[in-house]
């Protein structure tokens, strides 16, 4: 029997295969997802973010799973599908290393100027080698502060040993654990705000964490400091973000993540210096991508065939 299952966006092309025959598939992006389908579909799986909310469950009343590609499952509404009883599958664990990895790479992007040096390195404008020009900020002792010290956070404090880091970190609570493991310090936002070089943020976006750097928190940090968002871009006020960049508040910002996503072509972010942008790679690794899909489809059969999800957050 095959089970009908509507899909947002275009998923990895081993999707299809993991599924082994058992799922006819509905990409809702192709836009040409009739009412019949909905009302037949049996699974939802989503990536993209759009919002999904009740209405859009209740168009699916033989709905008896949602199987989320990712970790985050801010677009979707958790109480409404606890409501309906539809369990929502995500894919924690297997994307810290990469999300950790991507972390450093942007970090370290925007302290040495790799893209705006990549730019210039390909323009006519590079004509001799000049010390003078792109002159970038120290990374190996300087101090993180890691704002969200959960799964991902402590893989970015691991990888800030290499570079002899003093690791600052703010969280709902205190981790002693991690504190001791990690040689990681916990402060408050504010402390960390003023007193680290990179801030990185590594929160899941929810009531609490949205706009949670605001105009406030950017003025504190030091004009020298480079933030950088893996987490999701609502935890970021973007008016409050551009005038700190534009004024020189803060020096750089690294962003895998905006809200929305992709930006408007005419948002001042897109056409600052100081800011590095890249269209939502954390987890974009072949072997993350290829584990989130297994667990994708893992726990979307598992619903299917009323079995209890590997990992699921209702
Ligand atoms: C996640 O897992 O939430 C990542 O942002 C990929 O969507």
């Amino acid at each position: 029997m095959q089970y009908r299952v509507l899909v947002d966006v275009d998923l990895p092309d081993e999707i299809p295969e993991m599924m082994n025959n058992r799922c006819e598939l509905h990409i809702l992006a192709h836009g040409d997802v009739s009412d019949d389908k909905f009302a037949s579909a049996q699974g939802l799986l989503t990536y993209g973010h759009p919002i999904i909310g009740g209405d859009f469950m209740d168009r699916m009343p033989h709905l008896k799973i949602i199987s989320n590609f990712g970790v985050g499952v801010d677009h979707i509404d958790l109480s409404a599908a606890k409501q309906r009883g539809i369990p929502v599958g995500n894919t924690p664990n297997m994307l810290d290393g990469a999300t950790a990895d991507m972390t450093f790479a942007m970090l370290m992007a925007a302290a040495r100027n790799i893209v705006i040096g990549d730019r210039f390195a390909r323009s006519a404008a590079f004509t001799h080698y000049d010390p003078r020009i792109l002159i970038g900020h120290e990374i190996h002792g300087t101090t993180l502060g890691i704002v969200g010290m959960g799964n991902i956070g402590k893989e970015v404090a691991r990888r800030s040993r290499g570079f002899d880091m003093d690791v600052l970190y703010h969280n709902r609570k205190p981790d002693p654990k991690a504190e001791v493991e990690l040689g990681a310090t916990y402060v408050s936002l504010n402390d960390l705000l003023e007193q680290s070089d990179f801030v990185t943020l590594n929160v899941p976006l929810t009531e609490e964490t949205r706009n949670m750097i605001g105009r406030d928190q950017l003025r504190r940090m030091k004009r020298t400091a480079i933030l950088v968002n893996l987490a999701r871009g609502g935890v970021i006020d973007h008016d409050a973000l551009v005038e700190a960049l534009e004024n020189n508040w803060i020096a750089v910002a690294a962003l895998d993540v905006t809200e929305p996503e992709p930006l408007p072509r005419d948002h001042p972010l897109l056409s600052l210096d100081n800011v590095v942008i890249v269209p939502h790679l954390g987890s974009a690794t072949r072997q993350t991508r290829i584990a989130m899909a297994q667990r994708t489809v893992d726990n979307l059969i598992a619903g299917l065939t009323d079995q209890p999800l590997i990992t699921y957050v209702v």
